[in-house]
């Protein structure tokens, strides 16, 4: 913060709080001994003695001869000792429809839902495809694919067929589990089509069976693998022996967007994952699971909800709220209004929402009463200090902590963050490695750079949750992420510590967008663009949005006999954006397009996108020295000077 502004814990909490001080020294006496002390506070069926090999490097393995079940971790074992009756999950669906589901409940369900996958063919190992809005049957489906032993594979419900398929296909998925359709701003929208669309014509030919949940009651169109979710969960038996797998059985496939190509199947396996979620879930919210009441505003279509919906909560037996729908439905204070009735006391959720609320005004808020709340989170992107201080005061009410935690898909848990308890927050900063961390922040020669300066994050020490790699792409996985700098985790983040040594995070440094806090790739946007008959070229950026935090700008040089031939030149910006929608998903559509003869290129045939983010935000274009034309520049500004963008 520019005038050195921090909160310190109160006495009263840092006197409650889980995490006390000495966290930071013990893990640094002995990271290894601390990362087995966290695993043990999970059940393992057979206990392990080795804690990390990492001869393979970079794949760990972590807890290797250990075996647990994953599912059983988060449920059973909770009934078994007495919480049966606690509610693990308050549904909220979007149009007011309300579910209670005790861990005993939920235990029964997973049972269940175990017993109609393994009739439907789904043994350890097989991969499963879940396509589903945010209701219990998507928690409900992730565990009992867990207890299996299989993998599954979320698909955010937002995403396309074709991007559907293409993660179908990737993983060889051989079930998929999905919905009539969901609730989203006060309408029901369909899900099953997409399945349907990318499924025809053997598009996916390892697909056996579908799985369908009547949510919405919609006309559905039926084929021969469907399986109603009610049906078979009718005829399923309740009983379900979770049997142990080893800690480095694989868990989950996420795809998430990379510089260049089609999306990688980030790989996540059992007990080191599992392991970092659940103590960094307790640790850094404060969670007391007999009296908090913890929500956390993800999809199960990201990696926070795989981590802070499903397997953090769960493990440590929190009650927790999980809502179907969109923060403004049917009215702008939905979020406030929940919180009021369930008494949250912990809220995760991303700065992107805070800044939209922020703009609505602090009316909305005061009307509901938000005084149950003790912890408040924030992730997705950097929060910046006015929207930390809006959130501590006009949700937090002047009191709540505000941790802002830096992670990744690829890390599977939080790295940075403040200890609510302990550290003296600082609004804008996600300030320090949690313990068991180790973090640098170098320069281009992997030197460590002073503080003050801005470098690149790097990871130095393997950690449990780490990613074991890039599902069948080993090789890009080792380009990615460690050949940057030898034998570090470069995360594509740029970083700086400032004088006090806390880490402020910059934003990436890669051909990587963050529109929303979900992550883009400009190459995978690109690509749906000139796969369009009418596009020759395509460079997207991300420019600055003061809500979204960046938005996706496209400029493209256009095929015109193409255009007029179609005889649409009205409308290239609503069919070009389209395009991408259907390609990649809504979220993925641009903001504008802006139609250009040329683009800024390097000698070396490199598209320089600084230049474009300048056009796009509206500066004046930096240096051009490098360019091979640098006369480019001036045409394009000149050109959308007069209007002829969009
Ligand atoms: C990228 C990872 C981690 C779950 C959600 C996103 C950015 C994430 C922060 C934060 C600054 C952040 C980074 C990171 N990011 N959290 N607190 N401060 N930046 O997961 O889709 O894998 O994206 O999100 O750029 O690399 P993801």
């Amino acid at each position: 913060m520019p005038d050195g502004k921090s909160f310190s814990p109160s006495p009263e909490f840092a006197s409650q709080a889980i995490a006390k001080p000495e966290i930071y020294a013990a893990a640094k006496s002995d990271r290894l001994a601390f990362w087995a002390e966290q695993a043990r506070a999970l059940h393992w069926a057979k206990p392990f003695t080795e804690i990390l090999d990492w001869s393979h490097a970079p794949v760990a393995r972590w807890f290797d001869d250990g075996e647990l079940n994953v599912s059983y971790n988060c449920l059973d074992r909770h009934v078994i000792a007495g919480h049966g009756d606690r509610i693990a999950l308050y549904f909220e669906g979007e149009p007011g429809d309300r579910r209670e589901i005790s861990y005993a409940e939920l235990t029964r369900e997973v049972k269940k839902c175990a017993n109609v996958l393994t009739r439907l063919g789904v043994g350890k190992g097989d991969r499963v495809a879940i396509y589903l809005p945010m209701i219990p049957e998507a928690v409900i489906t992730m565990l009992a694919v867990a207890r299996l032993g299989a993998i599954h594979s979320v698909v955010f419900g937002g995403f396309s067929a074709d991007a559907l398929a293409t993660r179908i296909n990737d993983a060889d998925v051989r079930v998929v589990v999905t919905a009539d359709g969901g609730y989203r701003k006060g309408k029901a929208s369909a899900l099953k089509p997409a399945v349907d669309e990318a499924l025809a014509n053997d598009r996916c030919p390892t697909v056996e069976q579908v799985l369908v949940v009547k949510r919405t009651g919609e006309d559905v169109v039926w084929n021969d693998q469907d399986h109603w979710w009610h049906d078979e969960m009718a005829k399923a038996s309740d009983e379900h022996e979770a049997q142990a797998f080893p800690s480095e059985q694989e868990l989950f496939i996420l795809y998430t967007s990379g510089t260049t190509g089609a999306p990688k199947g980030i790989l996540h396996t059992s007990g080191g994952y599992l392991t970092q979620a659940a103590y960094t879930h307790k640790n850094i919210f404060d969670l007391h699971p007999e009296t908090d009441v913890y929500w956390c505003t993800a999809d199960v279509g990201w990696i926070t909800g795989h981590s802070y919906v499903v397997y953090g909560p769960l493990a440590n037996g929190a009650s927790q709220v999980i809502y179907e729908g969109t923060p403004d439905a049917p009215h702008p204070g939905r979020w406030w209004e929940i919180i009021e009735r369930y008494k949250v006391s912990i809220f995760y959720t991303a700065p992107t929402a805070i800044r939209s609320f922020m703009k609505l005004g602090r009316e909305i808020p005061d009307k509901f009463d938000l005084s149950s709340l003790r912890v408040l989170g924030s992730v997705g992107e950097p929060i910046n200090p006015e929207a930390w201080l809006w959130y501590r005061s006009a949700i937090g009410g002047d009191k709540c902590p505000v941790v802002d935690t830096w992670w990744q898909t690829e890390t599977g848990a939080i790295m940075v963050s403040p200890l609510p308890g302990i550290t003296s927050l600082k609004p804008g900063s996600a300030q320090t490695p949690v313990p068991g961390i180790e973090i640098k922040i170098v320069n281009e020669e992997g030197e460590e750079v002073p503080r003050g300066e801005a470098g690149l994050l790097t990871i130095t020490e393997p950690w449990p949750s780490m990613l074991r790699g890039i599902w069948r792409n080993p090789g890009r996985f080792h380009e990615a992420y460690w050949s940057r700098f030898e034998g570090q985790y470069f995360a594509g983040d740029g970083a700086k510590f400032d004088d006090d040594g806390d880490i402020w995070l910059l934003g990436r440094v890669d051909d990587v967008m963050n529109v929303s806090g979900h992550r883009l790739s400009t190459a995978e946007i690109e690509s749906s663009l000139v796969g369009h008959p009418w596009v020759a070229e395509a460079a997207v950026v991300g420019a600055s949005d003061e809500i979204t935090g960046q938005a996706v700008v496209a400029f493209v040089i256009l095929r015109l006999d193409q255009v007029e031939a179609a005889g649409e030149a009205e409308n290239i910006s609503k069919i070009l954006r389209e395009q991408v929608s259907k390609d990649i998903g809504p979220i993925a559509r641009p903001r504008q397009i802006m139609v250009v003869a040329e683009l800024p290129k390097t000698r070396s045939g490199k598209i320089m996108r600084r230049l474009l983010r300048d056009v796009a935000e509206g500066r004046p274009v930096g240096d051009v020295t490098t360019l091979a034309d640098t006369s480019v520049m001036s045409v394009i500004s000149a050109k959308l000077a007069d209007g002829a963008s969009d």
